[in-house]
Parts: structure tokens; C-alpha cells; sequence
């Protein structure tokens, strides 16, 4: 296919047309290029669209988060507590599944996979170019495509997650991205939602926090179980199930105060929150907001509060979250 013949010169990726970035992906992951429907009637309309849309996770610059989120990133696997349980929801599909992360960022996901779950293929998906940028720039196969607008083939994963920002997701367009979603999954794969309930610890965090301090701010709707479910069914899911998951972040570090640091590291580059808060700041709202009730801490056998564990120069801070996540059938 030769899109650039037919549709005037537009970007897809930073520097980078979509011919270009096919070709490179058909050289270095030829399973995942056969995923794309080059050919179909809608994925030029699909590319057009995507050329024009900009959203807070590019650059810093111009009220945005994505190169701070992406230097927390570093610090891989503050959130594999969550991310393990979330691949773990595809293990019992065949052998080898794939599974599309949908606001796969940078590739956190994939990241996380390839040491506990090697064994998986995860195609990280995201509507900011850079992220994808990023994801392919450490060799992580990577695709641009919008949750609402696919352009992989019908029936062509075992597994599709939407996690880690479903609220960033347009209300209204909620349901066609579940459509879509399940729409490339095979006969039997299963579709997995997540994001943190309107009454949680994070959305308060969002609320009095990332809202009044990060130069995007964060007015976003979270998900109910009920919005979920209703949502999920009207998109056409089937055997939809929903339950609550312990889903912390956890840093490490030589000392008490690395580890915590690099809690406060994270925080700030995650949310780009800006210089008007300091680091203890950070973590004094942090320590308030991030309290479980005590029903969960026993559910999860878990401190109600941050903690800090460790010794002989391993330190590790947890901060406990409670995650809202769907399972769900085509
Ligand atoms: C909070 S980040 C999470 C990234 C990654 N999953 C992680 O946990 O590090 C949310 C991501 O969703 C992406 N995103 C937001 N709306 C989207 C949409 N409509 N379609 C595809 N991606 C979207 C953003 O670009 C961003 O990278």
C-alpha cells in the first residue's frame, strides 16, 4: 500500500509518514504489520483523522506531560503489582496470546510482559506519537492508532486492554472504543477494562492534586462499575464481570529516603505536576490521599497507608491504590 499517494503528506509518527513506518515495522515485526488493515476502506479516513490530533502525553511543552511521564517511565515496573494481574486475565488464552494494550503509553505494559510473562506478544497502542516513538526506539513493537478508530483487522488479538487512562477516553466515545476493541479481538479473546472508580483514592488525587497543579490539568470523568457495565453492553460485550484489584505503585531505592524520593520522582513526572509544589508537598498530600479503607487493607492483607519497608540497602515505598477492572466477552 502506498497511503502517501493518496492522501497528501501528513505525519503519523514524529518525522515519520505511515508508508515509512510500515515498512519498518514490516522489517523488524512482520506479525504485527499483518495485523494492519492497509487495505480497508475506512483506514485512510482512519489516518487522516489521527494527523490532526494532539494530545497531552507528546511534550511537556504547550501545557503538556508526555516527556516527564515518560522520564518516570524509566524507573520500570513501579506498577507490575497491577500489570501482572491484568496480563495475567489473558493466560488462559491459547499458548501465546497477543494482546493489544490500547493507551499503551510508551510500552510500561510491554515492559513489564517481557520479564513475567515472556512468553506473551503485547502490541503497545497509543494515540501520542511520541509514545510510540518511544516504545519503538527500545525495540518494543509499537502502533499509532486512536482507542476509538483501530486500524488493526477484525478478529486479530487474543486479548485487548484498556487500562491506565481509560478516563482520558472522551465519555461519549467510550462505548465505540469498547466496540472497537472487541471488534479485533478473536472468536474467544477477551477484552479487559481499567481505570479507578469516581469514590477512589486516585480520583481524589486527580481531583485536588493533578487538576490544580499540572499545566493540562485533569478534568476527566472516572468509570463506576455501573457506567462500565451499562457502557460495556451497549459496545456489544458479553459475560461481563467486574471486580475490584490492588494496584499499587512501588519504588525502591538504597535508603528509606531513595526509596521515597523516588516515589516523589515518579509522582511528579506521572502527573507533571509543576514546581508550585514542592517534593514534600507531593508526598504530604500523597500520604493524606492514598489511605484504603480498612476493609480493603484486609481484603489485600496490605498497609492502609504508604509504607516503607527493607533493609541492608533495599528500601521499598508502597503506595497503596484500588483499581476498577471489567472482564469482558465479544
Ligand atoms: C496515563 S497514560 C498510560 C500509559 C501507559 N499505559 C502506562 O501505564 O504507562 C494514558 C495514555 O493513553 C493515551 N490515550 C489517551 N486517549 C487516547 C485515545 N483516545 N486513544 C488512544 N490512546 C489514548 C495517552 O496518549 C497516554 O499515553
Amino acid at each position: 500500500m502506498k497511503l502517501n499517494e493518496r492522501v497528501d503528506a501528513y505525519q503519523y509518527l514524529p518525522n515519520l509518514d505511515f508508508d515509512t513506518y510500515y515498512d519498518v515495522v514490516k522489517d523488524k515485526w512482520p506479525w504485527v504489520s499483518n495485523l494492519i488493515d492497509v487495505d480497508g476502506c475506512d483506514t485512510e479516513r482512519r489516518l487522516v483523522d489521527l494527523s490532526s490530533v494532539k494530545n497531552e502525553f507528546e511534550e511537556n511543552e504547550a501545557a503538556g506531560r508526555g516527556d516527564s511521564y515518560r522520564d518516570a517511565m524509566r524507573n520500570t515496573g513501579v506498577r507490575s503489582v497491577g500489570m501482572s494481574q491484568l496480563l495475567q486475565k489473558f493466560s488462559s488464552s491459547i499458548g501465546n496470546p497477543l494482546v493489544l494494550d490500547i493507551l499503551g503509553g510508551d510500552g510500561e505494559l510491554a515492559r513489564v510482559a517481557a520479564s513475567e510473562y515472556p512468553h506473551f506478544r503485547v502490541l503497545t497502542s497509543d494515540l501520542a506519537g511520541r509514545m510510540i516513538e518511544s516504545a519503538m526506539a527500545q525495540e518494543i513493537p509499537a502502533i499509532r492508532q486512536s482507542a476509538e478508530d483501530l486500524l488493526l483487522l477484525d478478529g486479530s488479538v487474543d486479548g485487548v486492554l484498556i487500562a491506565y487512562g481509560t478516563h482520558h477516553i472522551d465519555p461519549e466515545q467510550r462505548k465505540r472504543a469498547y466496540a472497537e476493541g472487541l471488534r479485533v479481538l478473536v472468536a474467544d479473546g477477551s477484552l479487559v477494562v481499567h481505570d479507578f472508580a469516581p469514590d477512589s483514592c486516585v480520583a481524589t488525587w486527580f481531583r485536588e492534586v493533578v487538576h490544580p497543579s499540572s499545566p493540562a490539568g485533569h478534568d476527566y470523568v472516572h468509570l463506576s462499575a455501573d457506567q462500565l457495565t451499562d457502557d460495556l453492553t451497549k459496545a456489544g460485550a458479553k459475560s461481563i464481570s467486574i471486580s475490584e484489584m490492588y494496584d499499587p505503585f512501588i519504588c525502591e531505592g538504597t535508603s528509606v529516603k531513595a526509596a521515597i524520593d523516588n516515589l516523589g520522582f515518579y509522582l511528579r513526572g506521572m502527573y507533571g505536576l509543576t514546581a508550585s509544589l514542592s517534593d514534600d508537598q507531593i508526598l504530604e498530600r500523597a500520604r493524606e490521599i492514598f489511605v484504603l479503607s480498612a476493609e480493603q487493607a484486609e481484603r489485600w492483607h496490605v498497609s492502609p497507608n504508604i509504607s516503607v519497608e527493607g533493609k541492608h540497602h533495599t528500601y521499598r515505598v508502597t503506595l497503596p491504590r484500588v483499581a476498577l477492572v471489567a472482564t469482558a466477552f465479544k
